[in-house]
Formats: structure tokens, C-alpha cells, sequence
């Protein structure tokens, strides 16, 4: 098999990795891929945003399968646009990209298909929102409803705060068509916890749980990031709740996709609160989390191709069943000096091949680039230092040896990854 990965991240290196120890895959391309899936894939000099270009690429190439890491090519609508030209891809079509895309789409679909979520109200016209917040209880949460780099979301304790954001968002146009509208929504008090599931439309499959570490500083303090660690299992979600995860969450999203006709096959992403009054959904993303699949994806015992070919395919029932180890796994990104702002670039990256040949241990790389022979930082977020362990523990203290040994200038990575996970 042909295998088209779309993307260039630590996620998409985590996929391809997985994928090349996979015997039914003969040959894998990765576009635009990076310095580090240039070891396990052909990298394609085509950006993950060029759908009609990769579409040409993947039949030209007798491409089986292409496998879509980020949203933004789904949301552009790469999978409308293979599904049309009988090419298979892993991904949903635009519509169903919507659920991440659109939080006004988001929430209106979970209310019409009885998925639990924060009580919410839209507005598209800031005087009104502004009326509502004089009699609203705090604190609540405003959300613009586009992406907007994770900054489009204010916990507001008060009624000053909220206002601010309104503004911020409608009148500032601070996201541009992404605050055109807003939700202000009840907040939800307990544990957050990612679930993930592979589905083909009809089958669901669970695909494990992990936590992210969002901000750059220790302690999940200052500014956010695209993610500055993660670890999986996330222990918060004991085992009976995994059913009422399929129960209240998967199962009537899946039926919600069926009644309204929307093509969804993939990964289906769902960002929970675990509330005292049972599991709530704060978001749904469309795809693998970045960091979060650099921890799932070495946590997978069993092959990981046929649960993509059997869900793009709508076959997913007929996959074997996945396989998971007993094993804890942890993520530690290793960023440029002054990310998540302005950064520095082309810093030659040391130490790689000894941290790669620590047992159970990989470097995913994010944001690098080969120059003469070398590797070099290419990115804000640079490697995915990531080991796996029986318990977390063994995996932590791994995984900061590993990081340990490798250097770059202006190295920066925290030290408390998955410290609420040992508490
Ligand atoms: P979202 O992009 O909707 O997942 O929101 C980003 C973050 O804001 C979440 O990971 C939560 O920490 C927080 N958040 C969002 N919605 C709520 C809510 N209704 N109650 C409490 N916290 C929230
Ligand atoms: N790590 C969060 C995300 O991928 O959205």
C-alpha cells in the first residue's frame, strides 16, 4: 500500500512512524513532511493547504490511502474533493469539519442530538450580547465561534471582564470572520479530559484519552501554545466512565452525522469536563490532538494502518480489534527561544541520534529542517521528546534523560509535564 500523510508536525511524524512499521505499507509520501518524517517518508514539497495540488499528487502517485493530519485541509474541503474523485482519504468532509470550525455549528448540533454540554446562547450583534451579560451569574465563558489560535476563549469571573471580551471579539474584530458571532455559555466546574475515537460513520472505536499541557510556562501559567507536552492514559477517566463516553458522547454524535447526512470519517476529538453532574463536552476537534497523538500513537500495540484503511473505507466494523499496551507514555516539547511569540530559527540541533537510541523512547520532530547535512530548528515548536513506560514514572524520568541530551540555543521545554497526572 501507498500511503499520502498531509501535514508536518510532531503528529504527522507520530503517524507516519507508526505507519512504517506497518507490513501492508509498501511506501509513504508526507507533504510537506519535515526533517525528522524525512527518515520514515518521501517529504513532498506541497503544503498540507494545497488540496487540489495533493489530490493530483495522490492519483498520479496511485496513492491507497491519504491521511490528513491538521484541520485546515478538511475544513478546506480535501476529503469532498477525494470522495468525488473515488480516492480514499481518513478525514471528514467539510460539513462534518464544521464541528470544529464552527462552535455556533458545534453547540446547535450537540443540543439537536442530545450530546451533553454547557448551557449556551448566540449572539450575532454585540449591544445584545452586551444586555444579556447585565443579568447574566459569573463566572461564564465567551467563545468566539470561529478558529482563533486558542485565544478565542475567555473564562470571564465578572461582568467587566466578559464585556471586554465582547468587545475584543465583535467590535476589535481581534479574529477577523472568526468573532463575527459568539456563544456565552455556563461555566463548568471539574476535571478535563481528551478522548478519542476512529470512526467510519457507522463504528465507533475508542482510541485511548491523553491530556495536553496548553501554556508555556510551568504550572499551566502564562500564554498558551499550540501544546507544550502531554502524557496518555489520562488518568482522570476511570474505566466506567469510557462507557458513558460512547453512550452520552460518540453514539448520538455518530447518529447526528447520519440524520443530517454529513460524511464523517476519521478522528473525532472530544475536549470533556467531568462535571459532578456527569461528562459535558467544552469542544470537539476533527483530527489527532498535537501533542496528544505523539502519546496515543506508541501506546498502540497492534497495527494502526487498517483502522485508517477500514475507516475511510467504511469498513471499520471488520478491523481488528486495536491493541493497546499496558504502557503510560509522555510527550516533551523542546521549543525555540521566545515562542509562542516571535521566535529564532536555524539553531543547529544536537544530541538527537543518542536520545533516539534510549530504549522505548522517540524524538518526533515538529519543526526542523536538514541544511547541509545538519538538522535545524525550522519552528516554534521543535522536537516531541516522547518515551513510554509500565508506569509513568519510569516513562517521565526517560523521557527528560532523553531530553536532557539533546540541545539546541535557546532550548526551552518545561519540567512539570503530567504532574497533575501524579498528584
Ligand atoms: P475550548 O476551546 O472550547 O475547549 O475552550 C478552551 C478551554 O477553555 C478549555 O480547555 C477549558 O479549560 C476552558 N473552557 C471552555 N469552556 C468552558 C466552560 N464552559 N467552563 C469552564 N471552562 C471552559
Ligand atoms: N493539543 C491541542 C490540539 O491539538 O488541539
Amino acid at each position: 500500500m501507498r500511503i499520502l500523510i498531509v501535514g508536518g508536525g510532531g503528529r504527522e511524524h507520530a503517524l507516519a512512524w507508526k505507519l512504517s512499521q506497518s507490513p501492508q505499507i509498501e511506501k509513504i509520501f508526507c507533504a510537506p513532511g519535515n526533517a525528522g518524517i524525512a527518515s520514515v517518508a518521501e517529504c513532498v514539497p506541497l503544503q498540507a493547504e494545497e488540496i487540489n495540488k495533493l489530490q493530483v499528487f495522490a492519483r498520479e502517485k496511485e496513492v491507497h490511502l491519504t491521511v490528513v493530519g491538521p484541520e485546515a485541509p478538511l475544513m478546506k474541503g480535501i476529503t469532498d474533493l477525494f470522495v468525488e474523485s473515488g480516492q480514499l482519504i481518513f478525514g471528514p468532509a467539510a460539513g462534518g469539519a464544521l464541528l470544529e470550525g464552527s462552535k455556533v455549528w458545534a453547540k446547535e448540533f450537540m443540543k439537536n442530538h442530545g450530546v451533553p454540554t454547557a448551557d449556551f446562547v448566540v449572539f450575532n450583534k454585540p449591544q445584545k450580547a452586551y444586555r444579556y451579560l447585565e443579568k447574566a451569574s459569573y463566572p461564564l465563558v465567551v467563545k468566539a465561534d470561529g478558529l482563533a489560535a486558542g485565544k478565542g476563549v475567555v473564562v470571564a469571573e465578572d461582568m467587566n471582564t466578559a464585556q471586554k471580551a465582547v468587545q475584543h471579539i465583535m467590535e476589535e474584530k481581534a479574529f477577523g470572520e472568526a468573532g463575527r458571532r459568539i456563544i456565552i455559555e455556563e461555566f463548568l466546574e471539574g476535571e478535563e479530559v481528551s478522548v478519542f475515537a476512529i470512526t467510519d460513520g457507522e463504528t465507533v472505536v475508542p482510541f485511548s484519552t491523553a491530556q495536553d499541557h496548553k501554556t508555556i510556562l510551568e504550572g499551566d501559567r502564562g500564554p498558551n501554545t499550540g501544546g507544550m507536552g502531554s502524557y496518555s492514559p489520562a488518568p482522570r477517566l476511570i474505566s466506567d466512565l469510557e462507557g458513558q463516553v460512547m453512550e452520552k458522547v460518540f453514539v448520538p454524535l455518530i447518529e447526528g452525522f447520519q440524520e443530517e447526512s454529513i460524511y464523517y470519517r476519521g478522528v473525532i476529538y472530544g475536549g470533556l469536563m467531568v462535571t459532578s453532574q456527569g461528562i459535558k463536552v467544552l469542544e470537539f476537534n476533527v483530527r489527532f490532538g498535537d501533542p496528544e497523538a505523539q502519546v496515543l500513537i506508541p501506546r498502540l500495540e497492534g497495527d494502526l494502518f487498517p483502522l485508517l484503511y477500514e475507516s475511510a473505507r467504511g469498513n471499520l466494523a471488520n478491523a481488528p480489534e486495536n491493541l493497546w499496551s499496558d504502557n503510560f507514555a509522555v510527550c516533551v516539547v523542546m521549543a525555540s527561544k521566545g515562542y509562542p511569540g516571535a521566535y529564532e530559527k536555524g539553531k543547529e540541533i544536537s544530541g538527537l541520534e543518542r536520545a533516539e537510541q534510549m530504549e522505548r523512547t522517540v524524538v518526533f520532530h515538529a519543526g526542523t529542517a536538514a541544511q547541509e547535512g545538519k538538522i535545524v530548528t525550522a519552528g516554534g515548536r521543535v522536537l516531541g521528546v516522547t518515551a513510554w513506560d509500565l508506569s509513568l514514572e519510569k516513562a517521565l524520568s526517560r523521557v527528560y534523560e532523553a531530553t536532557e541530551l539533546i540541545g539546541f540555543e535557546g532550548a526551552y521545554y518545561r519540567r512539570d509535564i503530567a504532574y497533575r497526572a501524579l498528584k
